[in-house]
């Protein structure tokens, strides 16, 4: 099953621009981009089958930029069956280039490789480049090897620079157009009127993706869908679980029994937080489970870091199994905060049946003997679209503006052997932290940032006192996209402020110490 052309029967009928994925780091900015133009937008691989695209009945495509180079054998090709719908195209960077090869043009390899900003003259008025307050030159965002150095036949030059003389074609009577630089990318000086030209005035879409249309459309949807049945929804307390829970509940109300697996690995107070907030603020039908002794028996003398993630995950998995089965009643479905980022394919998938799955070990998986259907309001939305849905559906900005929090928890944070202790004295430290980035004004300024346990035993002075205690490392990240990151340059008095107050208030630990890791090499977590 392809769950990626599942879509909902209300977007089915929405005006849509495909993206077509040619394997580009920016592939889920051009989907994003559009969107913001309250247009929907879908990435699908570039070898998708013919009757999928005629299916999705696009009013636009864009094929993405990609990472392989055209003047090498079997590299990606634009399947021909788009140039029949007569359907209009953006080919982007790759996208130009194999568009450009495909028409009968030529592509030349660079011998140095163009990355960062260019400027470019725009030599001749073009629909794509209508109403730029900028005139006839544009800073724009080049990153490609190849270039098209010759115009394939029927297409005229409408931009150049310097070092790619065809830095933008169109055909002359087709509505093919092509951008050897990326419009979807915030340093392209004026990429979103470029954006916008093709989708409104060339594709002549109308702006339909609104959010309030959206919660209402996906609250009929899973009416339609569940009826008067029950569903189940593992809720962590994260983000996209919390939004799906509120999406459900209005849809269906007290047939939506959530579940919270209080594991023992939760930042300070989670727990409680969660309970006040679904259950006693917003009403929901929350169960709470105190599954902390369990999981903690079960991690008893494990200090191998893959050990760990498997005892957490199967742990979780078992007692989520064993308190739904407890439930009285006959539940159908089980509900998921899939977002879209965590089911988009790779450009390959089509081919090999790759989808990345939601991060790691959240919520595991279903058992195979749970039969029941999954409901997945979300799969299609953006994260910066679920956070919006959420603002509107009622849910504190500080919960939908939270750090991403790792499934496993604490566990990947706490090195070696996980006590119950540790947990504690690692809670504690991370509440200082997070706390003092609040006041001071940082914590929106970093993308992630916690404390991790190290043991390490060092010596330090407290008072008249010494003390042989363990490490706490602080951790703050700053990243798009969390494949990579930098080590956040907090001001030095703040860092020497929190390492005064974990080591004034936290008798185990001794010393303090900030991580100046970037990723790669590192990772974000500690593990
Ligand atoms: P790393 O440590 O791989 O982390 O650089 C990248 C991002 O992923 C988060 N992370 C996880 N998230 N389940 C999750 O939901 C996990 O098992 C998991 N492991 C890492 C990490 O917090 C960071 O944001």
């Amino acid at each position: 099953m392809n769950l990626h052309h599942e879509l909902s029967s209300q977007t089915k009928n929405l005006d849509t621009i495909l993206v077509l994925d040619f394997g580009s780091q920016y592939t889920q900015l051009i989907a994003r981009r559009i969107r913001e133009l309250d247009v929907f937008s879908l990435i699908l691989p570039w070898d998708i089958s013919k009757d999928k695209i005629i299916a999705l009945n696009p009013k636009g495509i864009i094929l993405s930029g990609g990472p392989e180079s055209v003047t090498q054998k079997n590299t990606p090709r634009i399947p021909e069956i788009i140039f029949d719908l007569d359907i209009p195209i953006l080919g982007i960077c790759y996208g130009m280039q194999t568009l450009a090869e495909q028409f009968g043009g030529q592509v030349t390899s660079s011998k140095t490789k163009e990355f960062g900003h260019a400027s470019i003259k725009i030599e001749q008025t073009s629909i794509l480049f209508e109403e730029l307050n900028s005139g006839t030159s544009l800073d724009v965002w080049m990153s490609h090897g190849d270039h098209v150095s010759t115009l394939p036949d029927n297409f005229n030059l409408i931009a150049s620079t310097p070092s790619a003389p065809i830095a933008a074609m169109e055909h002359s009577n087709m509505p093919i157009y092509a951008l050897q630089f990326h419009p979807e990318v915030s340093h392209t000086e004026e990429g979103n009127t470029i954006i916008k030209n093709f989708v409104f005035k060339i594709c002549q879409c109308n702006a339909q993706w609104k959010m309030s249309n959206l919660i209402d459309q996906r609250i009929l949807d899973i009416k339609q869908k569940v009826g008067d049945q029950k569903v189940l929804l593992g809720l962590s307390g994260g983000v996209d679980s919390s939004v799906t829970a509120m999406l459900l509940d209005r849809a269906i109300g007290k047939n939506l029994i959530c579940m919270f697996v209080d594991n023992g690995l939760l930042r300070k107070n989670e727990a409680e937080d969660v309970e006040s907030l679904f259950k006693e603020k917003l009403d929901l039908n929350l169960l709470v489970i105190d599954a902390k002794k369990i999981f903690h028996r079960h991690l008893r003398g494990i200090s191998d870091p893959e050990q760990k993630r498997k005892v957490i995950g199967r742990t979780f998995i078992d007692i989520f199994d064993n308190e739904s089965a407890k439930l009285k009643d006959e539940i159908n479905f089980l509900a998921q905060g899939t977002i879209y980022p965590d089911v988009i394919e790779s450009s390959e998938s089509e081919s090999k049946e790759a989808r990345v799955i939601k991060s790691h070990h959240n919520v595991g998986g279903l058992p195979d003997d749970m039969k029941m259907e999954l409901v997945e309001p979300l799969r299609d939305l953006f994260k910066d679209e679920v956070r919006k849905m959420g603002a509107e559906l009622g849910l504190p900005l500080e919960m939908l503006q939270r750090h991403p929090f790792p499934g496993p928890g604490l566990g990947v944070r706490i090195l070696g052997e996980i006590t119950p202790e540790k947990v504690t004295t690692l809670q504690n430290a991370d509440a200082i932290f997070i706390e003092e980035l609040i006041k001071a004004n940082l914590y929106h300024e970093v993308s992630q940032a916690f404390c991790a346990y190290l043991p390490v035993k060092s010596v330090g002075v407290v008072g008249d006192e010494r003390r042989y205690a363990d490490v706490i490392a602080i951790r703050a990240v700053e990243t798009v996209d969390f494949m990579t990151a930098t080590w956040a340059k907090l001001p030095y008095e703040f860092l020497a402020h929190v390492s005064n107050r974990i080591v004034n208030e936290i008798e185990e630990i001794s010393r303090v110490v900030y991580d100046i890791s970037s990723k790669p090499p590192a990772t974000i977590e500690w593990e």
